[in-house]
């Protein structure tokens, strides 16, 4: 009898350390949620040495690159980029090369995140995004207004409330793809009603209409003065990737 209640209060003692350490690991590694960093008050300050290591990608002024392989982030709402940090985290966009940079700014709680994004807001736009041929914008122009406008807003600005993304003044290439890897369910966190409103377009419309969005002009007061701005927060001789690969190609 003895040995039996021995066990008992053993295995009582393992199921209350098995309940308190699953809760301990899931508070430790606590899934972020939206919510979870939105509600979270940035730093500014802090948010300039977490974008130190965004920018050599994203270059210090936040623009991207013409080529629309790095996507301008500065303008974009701060609930679009922090769930965007949450998918590519996630697993859910196509982009490799930067999870391991997602992963980092979650790694101490998520507290990183909210203070880049606030860093991100201090940002102006780049006056002079890529655009696309010019051949197609009336097209474009009909697509957009009929497809996307309830959503992305009359002039591509987005909604923050709502996380939908701003896309004025995006780079054109950038557009195109993301468009296409909505379609296609190659981005696999897209707006369902979005992939279902365009699983008809063709190239060519996906094309029209980015490039239709692409000439869209954000306010004057989130763009910066003049495509020679530099980010006053970083040395002159910061080297970022596309800085290399425009090199290289040249
Ligand atoms: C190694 C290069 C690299 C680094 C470093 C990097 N990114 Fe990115 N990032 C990318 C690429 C490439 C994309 C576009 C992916 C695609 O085409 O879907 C991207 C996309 C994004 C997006 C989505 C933008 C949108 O409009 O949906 C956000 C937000 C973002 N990055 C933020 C950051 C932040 C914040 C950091 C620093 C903590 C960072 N990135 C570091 C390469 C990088
Ligand atoms: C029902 C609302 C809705 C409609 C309609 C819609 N979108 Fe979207 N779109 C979204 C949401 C939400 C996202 C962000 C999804 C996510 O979290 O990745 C998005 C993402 C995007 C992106 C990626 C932006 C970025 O920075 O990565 C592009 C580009 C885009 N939409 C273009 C369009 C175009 C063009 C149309 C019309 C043909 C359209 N959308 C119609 C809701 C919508």
């Amino acid at each position: 009898m003895k040995s039996n209640n021995h066990a008992k209060h053993w295995l009582g003692r393992l199921i209350v350390t098995g309940i308190l350490s699953h809760f301990l690991m899931g508070f430790a590694i606590a899934t972020p949620t939206l919510s979870s960093v939105s509600s979270l008050n940035g730093d500014a300050k802090n948010g300039k040495d977490v974008y130190h290591t965004c920018a050599l990608c994203h270059t210090p002024q936040g623009w991207g690159t013409e080529n629309g392989y790095y996507p301008q982030l500065s303008g974009q709402h701060p609930n679009v980029l922090i769930k965007q940090l949450i998918d590519i985290k996630q697993g859910n966009r196509e982009v490799p090369t930067m999870i391991p940079f997602a992963d980092e700014i979650f790694d101490k709680g998520h507290q990183d995140v909210a203070d880049v994004v606030s860093y991100i807001a201090t940002l102006p736009m780049t006056p002079k995004n890529s655009v696309g041929a010019g051949t197609n914008l009336e097209r474009g122009k009909k697509l957009y207004t009929k497809q996307c406008e309830s959503c992305h807003g009359a002039n591509a600005e987005g909604n923050n409330e709502k996380s939908y993304p701003l896309l004025q003044g995006q780079h054109y290439e950038y557009l195109f793809r993301q468009i296409l890897w909505i379609q296609e369910g190659i981005r696999k966190n897209g707006d369902e009603e979005m992939r279902l409103s365009i699983a008809a377009f063709t190239d060519a419309d996906i094309r029209a209409v980015s490039d239709y969005i692409s000439r869209i002009k954000p306010d004057k007061n989130k763009v910066a003065e003049s495509i020679d701005w530099q980010n006053p927060d970083f040395h002159g001789d910061f080297v970022s990737a596309p800085a290399n690969v425009k090199n290289k190609k040249q």
